[in-house]
């Protein structure tokens, strides 16, 4: 497909979403592996397969229904999207960020990302947040689209993550009682778990948690002028010494026992923007 074709393709699942809802979305959501059931905290006014929107691909990874949700989240007009697209499922990069360029098209301002990660950093637990505050593209490909370059052609690669909407979140939980880690994110190719070696040389390299989606997106997004929040959840401890290997099935329990944990978060997110 050219970039004329995909921007086509964006534009007819636009028209679509716009036939069955009036609601104009401020703020676009993208849940990751095994976070789904949080959009039931939505006051949803339409809930959307990803089958309806043309050119839309289906994501096939556990923990990912593809459900687009329209609706108001703490009375703000939300998109909510239910599963993603990864890289390691064969699909390219415009696949990898169909949905995220769907809510740009929308007219979302601002966009938080969630994912599932290893936690690299001695101190991280399972269970618990780190607020992204920047990341290393270890995809070994850029993200910025036919369509979305032209435009951009001059701009510096900065930080893709909104860091005054990330210090007015940790202010904000750091009031209660969650436990709140920061730091960097390494975006990997996948599918495959690391090596000890290679959680070596991530945490050498300066990263403190990994995984395998949000690069791809925080790029598209940040370009087109969104600012960006990301919130992962680290589901296993990805430690040189780690006594055992990860497993998809730890990530995803993992995932749903930080559950109401990361929706608080999302909430708390919202509010200290509005
Ligand atoms: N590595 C890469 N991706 C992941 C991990 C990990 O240890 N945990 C959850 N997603």
């Amino acid at each position: 497909m050219n970039g004329r074709q995909e921007s086509d393709t964006i534009m007819s699942s636009v028209d679509f979403v716009r036939s069955r809802t009036s609601l104009l979305p401020r703020i676009g959501v993208v849940l990751g592996s095994g976070q789904g059931t949080i959009a039931d905290r939505v006051d949803a006014e339409v809930e959307l397969g990803y089958g309806e929107l043309s050119g839309a691909p289906l994501p096939t990874a556990a923990g990912h229904s593809g459900t687009l949700t329209l609706g108001r989240w703490q009375r703000c007009p939300c998109v909510v999207a239910q599963g993603r697209c990864h890289l390691y499922e064969g699909r390219s990069r415009e696949e990898a960020t169909y949905i995220v360029r769907l809510m740009i098209a929308l007219g979302i301002r601002r966009l938080i990302l969630t994912n599932a990660a290893g936690g690299l950093h001695p101190l991280f637990r399972s269970g618990e947040l780190m607020l992204i505050r920047d990341h290393i593209n270890l995809m070994f490909r850029g993200f910025l689209c036919r369509s979305t370059h032209a435009h951009h052609q001059a701009t510096v690669a900065a930080c893709p993550y909104d860091a005054d909407w990330c210090d007015r979140l940790a202010a904000a939980i750091g009031a209660t009682d969650t436990p709140l880690q920061q730091g960097v994110y390494a975006g990997v190719l996948g599918p495959n778990y690391e090596t000890r070696a290679e959680y070596r040389m991530l945490r050498r390299i300066g990263a403190d948690a990994v995984g395998m989606s949000t690069v791809p997106e925080a790029i598209t997004a940040s370009y087109a002028g969104v600012s960006v929040l990301g919130i992962s959840v680290i589901t296993n401890e990805a430690k040189p010494d780690a006594p055992r290997r990860v497993s998809h099935q730890e990530v995803i329990d993992w995932a749903g026992k930080a559950e109401r944990r990361l929706a608080e978060a999302i909430e708390a997110a919202i509010q200290v923007m509005q």
